[in-house]
């Protein structure tokens, strides 16, 4: 684990309380940030949550300016905004804190120390502004939040440069967040990672690893929903749990992408990150709320849970590949990538002992949905299911048995539905990612759990790295674009013991 006192100090270090903050968005001409920082950050600005003087800086390659960078984003701000002379105001001042240092590379550190100048000038200029009542001494430091919206081959090359130029930033006054691909198996990773953590002037703790499902709603409402009610803690076990399903289902196929995707596969895309994590959610025990590991302990609770999860077997997944993917340019005629995937996992502890994980992926789907199926066990044939819905709709919903009619004859099923739409703010941000906003948001407040740790990833990579290398070498079963998969995948339920085999993916 990584506690320590350097790590407890970074993790906890509040940005926004401090008035001085400049974010770079490292990559800032890429597709990344156009459609997700910049309007995360715009989306945080909005709503006032962002510091009273903060300045967003861009670098990349591209040979931009200040004013050709602002003209690029504004349409993907401004889609996230209703017209009005009001949200225009908002809009062009945002777009005034927006500036850009162009580099001719990720290691080029002369652009790089002129833009930590730039940003110096900027921030003595806001302090001579500033009345001492505003800002206290302890404060008069500028945080720094780094945001690598750039392929993984760049990350080291350019947290290299930024520890180097920005040397004099306090460690705690410095974080970095970083987008997936983490590697494409254990021996990636590993290489990814110890590259990263043999760096000076930066550690694990500044290292914010970004899993966009820790940002969305329902996600984060996970945990409450087990630990706040009662009811939840007494049933949330193998004695009263039948399985679990954990799906995430696309209607549309590669989309264009097929050169990107075909590289990954959806193991990799999906199942090996974002499904994991909403799977270390779900199942890990209660994390330590003492002052000491409060921190961490989430993190800490979510690893050992991977710990318990047993490696799964060849037997334990079905892949498949839908009719038409190798249609797409970018594909390569004898790709044996998976668009689709379910795999069966089993946590070696004493809640979970016996109980199936079932996590499913999938594009050219039937449906557009993304869910966790919480299936009881029954003696009478017609089970519980409590069902956390994260598409369509913010969603919880119970399916309960009640008397069939009036005399209380028989026995049917109904459905309970807590809708948590109104109550989210994705819904009101259809362009703007509400999940990154919330985790740039963590970010900023030091909150790490939100966050995945190094450790976490290098267990996520353990548990699928050896089911990847063994599907290599087959086939997918082919399946039909708009069907619920390969009609192969339902032996994943069908073949465990009686308890599961009634349930349908
Ligand atoms: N796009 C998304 O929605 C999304 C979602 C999740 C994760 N990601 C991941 O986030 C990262 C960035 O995504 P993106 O879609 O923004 O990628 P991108 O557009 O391909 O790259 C971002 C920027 O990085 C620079 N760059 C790209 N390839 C380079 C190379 N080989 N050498 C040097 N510079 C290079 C380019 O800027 P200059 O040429 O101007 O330097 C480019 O504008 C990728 O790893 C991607 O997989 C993306």
């Amino acid at each position: 684990m990584t506690n320590g006192p350097l790590n407890d100090v970074a993790a906890t270090t509040d940005f926004t309380r401090n008035p001085l903050l400049a974010i770079v968005v490292i990559g800032a001409s890429g597709d990344l940030a156009k459609r997700k920082t910049y309007p995360s950050l715009f989306s945080l600005y909005q709503r006032k949550l962002l510091p009273s003087h903060t300045i967003v800086w861009g670098y990349s390659r591209s040979r931009l300016t200040h004013d050709s960078l602002r003209k690029q984003i504004r349409p993907f701000l401004q889609a996230s905004i209703s017209e009005s002379p009001q949200n225009e105001e908002l809009l062009q001042s945002f777009l005034n804190m927006c500036f850009y240092q162009r580099g001719t590379g990720y290691d080029d550190i002369n652009a790089y120390h002129s833009m930590h100048s730039s940003i110096g000038i900027q921030k003595k200029a806001v302090e001579k502004c500033l009345k001492d009542r505003e800002i206290t001494s302890s404060q008069r430091h500028q945080n720094h939040l780094f945001y690598l919206a750039i392929p993984p081959n760049l990350f080291h090359t350019a947290t290299q440069t930024i520890t180097q130029s920005f040397a004099t930033i306090p460690q705690d006054s410095l974080r970095i967040l970083f987008e997936k691909p983490f590697g494409r198996d254990t021996e990636s990773y590993l290489h990814l990672s110890n590259s990263l953590s043999k760096l000076p002037g930066i550690h694990e703790s500044q290292m914010l690893r970004i899993d966009h499902y820790l940002g969305k709603d329902m996600i984060r409402a996970i945990p409450s929903l087990r630990f706040n009610n009662p009811w939840a803690r007494a049933i949330w076990n193998r004695k009263y749990i039948s399985h679990i399903v954990i799906s995430m289902k696309e209607t549309i196929g590669t989309a264009g992408r097929g050169g990107y995707f075909d590289q990954y596969g959806v193991i990799r895309d999906i199942i090996q990150n974002h499904l994991l994590q909403v799977m270390t959610l779900v199942a890990m025990e209660e994390p330590e709320t003492t002052i000491t590991s409060n921190v961490e302990g989430m993190r800490d609770a979510k690893c050992r849970l991977l710990e318990d999860v047993k490696i799964p077997t060849r037997e334990d997944c079905v892949v498949g590949q839908y009719v038409g993917y190798k249609d797409d340019e970018q594909v390569p005629d004898e790709s044996c990538t998976p668009t689709f995937a379910v795999i069966k996992l089993f946590v070696d502890n004493e809640r979970w002992r016996g109980v199936p994980f079932v996590l499913l992926a999938g594009k050219s789907l039937e449906e557009k949905s993304s869910e966790i199926r919480v299936v009881f066990r029954s003696d009478i044939g017609s089970r519980n299911e409590l069902t956390i819905r994260i598409q369509p709709e913010n969603e919880i919903s119970l399916t309960t048995n009640v008397a069939g009619n009036d005399y209380g004859d028989g026995m049917k099923q109904e459905t309970m539905v807590l809708n948590l739409k109104k109550e989210t703010e994705e819904n009101h941000m259809p362009n703007a990612d509400g999940a990154y906003s919330k985790l740039i948001y963590d970010a900023l407040k030091g909150n790490s759990s939100s966050f995945v740790r190094d450790d976490e990833l290098r267990l996520s990579w353990e548990i699928c790295t050896p089911l990847l290398h063994q599907i290599e070498k087959n086939r997918p079963y082919p399946y039909e674009i708009g069907s619920r998969g390969p009609p192969q995948a339902q032996r994943i339920l069908d073949n465990d013991d009686h308890h599961h085999g009634r349930s349908r993916l």
